[in-house]
């Protein structure tokens, strides 16, 4: 028996090698696919690997005769319509820590180059500038740092604010109080995070409940020269509400890697000199493609093998 798996985003070429390798599957990478073009071709195939970009929304599912399996190469699984592939019967795996330190790492980065400037010193500099007044900066030193969302990227961020000797405030519904004291943070309400903190991270999944979590009525409760980041997802921090606290005042600035439409088209906040941005990179990293594109390759094999499914 054969099993034909379409990859229709990008996925790193190292990580598919089990899936090369196995004599059982035929693949076929297609990463520039229309929606009605999958529409038109998911009928054929058994397996699916997805990143972010394609978005498998209820039409595609319907069309999928033969689908058995979505892997996702990451953690959100929010561009997959779940109940449609429940109800279909077809099992949907991510890659849960693949990406965890790259996207830890790339929050760190995000919060440095806010603090200090980075891109805007950097684009001065190379257009022939030397604006040494202009890029002043501030310190993460013994700043309080809220990280809203205490899974596994947040842990890794506060272990890393830790060695800046940021006084770390983390909110997590799950978070106990031992898990707080084994990670050297304190628990905090949402309220607490946003009257005290001075750096504000999220880390929790696009659902229902954290859609909009961070708008205007919480910028009303923050200090003046708050900063957040926003690595997680685009739509925990309402962008219209942020857009308007950065003008009138009551945010300092923010560096944003996850846009709630991508890509954002004539964006407001990418307008603002008080905001950096990247697009959707937290998991770009060689290390981080390879391990989440090796995850679901031999977890696939797995189920196609009739082993149960172990990120479903
Ligand atoms: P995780 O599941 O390990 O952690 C998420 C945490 O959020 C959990 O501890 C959960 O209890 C908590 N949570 C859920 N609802 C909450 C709420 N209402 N308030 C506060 N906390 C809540 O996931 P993770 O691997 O740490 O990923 C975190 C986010 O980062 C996800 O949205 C994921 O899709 C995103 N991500 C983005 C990139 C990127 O490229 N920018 C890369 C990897 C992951
Ligand atoms: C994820 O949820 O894993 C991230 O968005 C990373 C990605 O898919 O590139």
């Amino acid at each position: 028996m054969t099993y034909k798996i379409l990859i229709s985003d990008p996925i790193s070429d190292t990580g598919l090698a089990a899936l090369k390798a196995s004599e059982t599957v035929e693949l076929n990478v297609q990463t520039e696919l229309t929606k009605e073009e999958l529409v038109k071709i998911i009928g054929n195939y058994d397996g699916l690997i997805v990143r972010s970009q394609t978005q498998v929304d209820a039409a595609i599912i319907e069309a999928a005769d033969h689908l058995r399996v979505i892997g996702r190469a990451g953690v959100g699984v929010d561009n997959i319509d779940l109940d449609a592939a429940t109800k279909a019967g077809i099992l949907v795996i991510n890659a849960p820590d693949g990406n965890t330190i790259s996207a830890a790492e790339h929050t760190m980065a995000m919060m440095t180059a806010l603090s200090r400037q980075i891109p805007d010193a950097c684009k001065s500099l190379k257009e022939g500038r030397w604006e040494r007044k202009k890029f002043k900066g501030v310190e993460l030193f013994k700043k309080t740092f809220g990280v809203v969302g205490f899974g596994r990227i947040g842990m890794e961020v506060a272990k890393r604010a830790k060695a800046y000797q940021m006084n770390i405030l983390a909110y997590d519904p799950f978070l106990t109080d031992e898990k707080a004291r084994r990670a050297g943070v304190t628990k905090a309400t949402l309220d607490e995070i946003y009257t005290q903190a001075d750096f504000i991270t999220v880390h929790t999944p696009l659902t229902k409940e954290t859609h909009h979590l961070i708008g205007a009525e919480a910028f009303n409760k923050m200090k003046a020269d708050v900063r957040l980041i926003n690595c997680a997802r685009g739509g925990i921090i309402d962008e219209l509400a942020l857009y308007q606290a950065i003008k009138e005042g009551k945010v300092a600035g923010a560096a944003i890697d996850v846009f709630e439409n991508e890509p954002p088209e004539n964006h407001p906040l990418l307008t603002l000199p008080q905001v950096i941005a990247t697009p959707h990179l937290g998991a770009s990293t060689v290390e981080a493609q390879e391990k989440v594109a090796r995850a679901v390759s031999e977890e696939i094999l797995q189920i196609f093998n009739g082993e149960p499914a172990q990120h479903a």
